[in-house]
């Protein structure tokens, strides 16, 4: 009785060995026969019975060889499958080695996010007209981002619902007029630098509000600096961003750190003032609040009022992309959804 099981044993390696795989079909076959949950090799175990006691040992090695046979065959197997070009289909395919002069799938490209190429275009402007980049702590003091900017005690943005604050003193900055505080405080007139960067405030978020978002705010303190030079400025900047026909225009506003103040709104370019919903049918968009320096501001960094003038500028960088992109919710922007990234890839 050994023998008989001893042979079934026997022939089964010799089958796996003569077994043809030559293709992924076959592979699989093979893998279903002889390695899969109801393989061939399982009943070969059931035979031991049959095998008389002094050489069970030896019947159990030899079942175990089997196996392993068939599971050094599949591997094999599959390396080489998978190592060269599979061509044709079906049982008739074959392999070929790889063709080396194939040329390589392109690697996909990344794209500069739309946040930083609005950014980079507004500092390259102002560049070219002699300002200097400046950067400071997103985390800042009371003095830097309210005291020293002219904002009483108590005055509405220093409320918990503007601002993150992190202790009494010190919260998230709402805006890069603090670095320009820093600016004038470690340096003399004249001074001409604009203040890219994260600012924070504590909104809701929704499709026209985030509680982060990016500046860009201009500083300019010389003497006799007048509000003609922060127009012909602000012209410039408008006409090289939006396109030589674009026209300005300010509203008086109000800012604590600058008297007087205005707010400043673009001919609308993307329907050349027919009306849309962009400008709201009054052809007309608002992009930048600026104003000349207050006195105080200037004592306040000890530049003297008296001597020297100032003015000052900001904007957010994200309304200008969302206007420029025609994008249509702030969220998009922070969100970094790869299918939204990717439509950017050939802007600059
Ligand atoms: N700091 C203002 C803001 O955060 C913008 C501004 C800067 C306005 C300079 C006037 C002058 O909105």
């Amino acid at each position: 009785m050994s023998d008989q099981a001893f042979g079934l044993a026997k022939e089964m390696l010799a089958e796996i060995e003569a077994y043809p795989i030559e293709t992924r079909e076959q592979l699989e076959q093979f893998r279903i026969a002889f390695l899969g949950s109801k393989n061939r090799i399982k009943p070969l175990f059931a035979q031991i019975k049959e095998v008389e006691p002094t050489r069970k040992k030896e019947f159990g090695q030899t079942i175990n060889a089997v196996k392993q046979a068939a599971q050094a065959k599949f591997d094999a197997s599959k390396d080489q499958l998978s190592g060269g070009e599979f061509t044709g289909g079906g049982a008739q395919g074959s392999y070929e080695s790889p063709d080396l002069t194939r040329p390589i799938p392109a690697n996909s490209l990344g794209s500069i996010h739309p946040v930083s190429i609005v950014m980079n275009q507004i500092i390259d402007i102002f560049k070219r007209i002699g300002f200097v980049i400046s950067e400071g702590p997103q985390i800042e003091d009371d003095w830097h981002n309210f005291t020293a900017l002219n904002f009483p005690p108590d005055h509405p943005a220093r409320d918990m619902q503007d601002t993150f604050f992190i202790t009494e003193d010190i919260s998230l900055r709402t805006h890069t007029s603090s670095v320009q505080v820093r600016v004038m405080e470690n340096s003399k007139p004249p001074i001409r630098t604009i203040s890219p960067g994260r600012v924070f405030r504590n909104e809701t978020i929704s499709a026209r509000a985030h509680c982060q978002f990016h500046q860009v705010e201009g500083l300019y303190v010389d003497t006799d600096v007048s509000f003609a030079d922060l127009k012909q400025t602000l012209y410039y900047f408008a006409q090289e961003m939006f396109g030589q026909d674009t026209k300005i225009r300010f509203r008086p506003s109000y800012f604590p750190f600058t008297e007087i103040s205005a707010e400043m709104d673009i001919s609308c370019f993307i329907c050349k003032q027919e009306g849309c919903n962009v400008c709201k049918k009054t052809g007309w968009v608002e992009i930048l609040g600026c104003g000349m320096v207050d006195p105080n501001v200037l004592e306040n960094c000890k530049i003297d009022s008296e001597k020297y003038t100032g003015f000052a500028f900001g904007m957010g960088v994200e309304r200008i992309a969302m206007l420029k992109y025609r994008i249509n919710d702030i969220r998009l922007i922070f969100e970094n959804d790869i299918r939204f990234l990717r439509q950017f890839t050939s802007s600059l």
